[in-house]
């Protein structure tokens, strides 16, 4: 081997590396769609997905990807949605799962959380 092709090797495997630690595979379903996706959550019909963050133009999004689950009431009801989020800047992490809850006019709760500390945390 030569060193070019050593050189690029290394850098697949950093890459991969890099890769491996910045993925991060969540729970993707709303329980309006797929009453499944409710509390408690039966993961049996879902499947991980794998959290890449691409922009509008097809770059990745540097922020580490986080794992979301949103309460809210809809209509009297609760409606779980669970998703792919993006770290923010203000976030200060004491521990995993952070959330917040808003109250908005007409009765509207809505509890937002997040979590990075596993594949599936938004279970
Ligand atoms: C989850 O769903 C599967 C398939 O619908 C069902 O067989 C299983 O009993 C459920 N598990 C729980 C804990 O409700
Ligand atoms: C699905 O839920 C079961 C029971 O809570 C758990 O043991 C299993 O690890 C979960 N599967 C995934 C892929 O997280």
């Amino acid at each position: 081997m030569n060193l070019y092709n050593v050189t690029f090797l290394t850098l697949l495997v950093i890459l991969s590396l890099v890769q491996n630690i910045m993925a991060l595979k969540c729970w993707v379903c709303c329980s309006s769609a797929d009453p499944e996706c409710g509390d408690p959550f039966n993961n049996s019909t879902f499947q991980l997905m794998n959290c890449h963050r691409r922009r509008l133009d097809g770059t990745e999004d540097p922020r580490p990807a986080t794992c979301t689950k949103i309460k809210q009431t809809v209509d009297g009801k609760w409606q779980y949605i669970r998703s792919c989020g993006v770290k923010e800047q203000f976030e200060e992490r004491t521990e995993d799962t952070v959330c917040k809850t808003r109250n908005y006019p007409g009765d509207v709760i809505v509890e937002y959380c997040s979590c990075t500390s596993r594949d599936g945390c938004n279970d």
